[in-house]
């Protein structure tokens, strides 16, 4: 698939077939999430995989979003930013989410290419995630990601995107972005 058509055909899929993706998919998941780009190349990143029913149950029901019951993997993106912070400063909370989300989208695409489906969760209780899955307090959740596969039935497409017409300043903050050949020719 070329980039354009990946990027516009990944899409936020909400329902599950009970089929299995092999579990060595997740690996070259985290792969590429780990290719993404990371600020001063450190290792933020920590991906907890979970595959036993009765916890993704339980962490379906502390994100308060039933169709995560149905995944037969998440990926819990969790950051630690310990290191980063002493390099970085006060711009360290900005790097690790920009990395974050870098390695998230990275990995939306790959499960896009690969003909599985996902969800980027961001809405959860991280207090009985974190209890739930020992991740310790210093800790950060990220994201959850299902691994699943689309229900054959489920016809979901990428959401139409708000428009960018009058999100394109040219030069200076504010100045409509006109076609350089209409700028240029006239
Ligand atoms: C930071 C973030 C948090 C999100 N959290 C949730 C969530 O908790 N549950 C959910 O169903 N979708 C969640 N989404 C997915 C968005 O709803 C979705 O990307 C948006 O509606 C556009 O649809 P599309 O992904 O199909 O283009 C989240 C997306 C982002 C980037």
């Amino acid at each position: 698939m070329d980039f354009e058509t990946l990027a516009k055909k990944r899409a936020s899929i909400r329902r599950y077939s009970n089929k299995k993706p092999n579990i060595e998919i997740l690996i070259k998941l985290i792969e590429i999430a780990n290719s993404a780009p990371s600020p001063g190349n450190l290792p933020i990143i920590k991906y907890l995989i979970v595959q036993d029913k009765e916890r993704i149950s339980k962490i379906s029901e502390a994100c308060n979003q039933n169709f995560i019951a149905d995944a037969p993997y998440l990926i819990i993106i969790c950051s630690e930013s310990k290191n980063i912070e002493v390099m970085y400063d006060k711009r360290a909370k900005k790097y690790v989410k920009q990395h974050v989300g870098a390695a998230i989208e990275n990995m939306l695409l790959y499960i896009t290419e690969l003909g599985l489906a996902s969800c980027w969760i961001g809405a959860y209780s991280d207090l009985i995630i974190k209890n739930l899955l020992r991740i310790p307090e210093h800790i950060e959740i990220e994201a959850i990601l299902p691994i699943a596969y689309q229900l054959k039935i489920d016809k979901t497409i990428q959401k139409k995107k708000p428009s960018i017409s009058k999100r394109i300043y040219f030069e200076n903050w504010g100045n409509p972005f006109l076609k350089p050949f209409k700028r240029f020719d006239t």
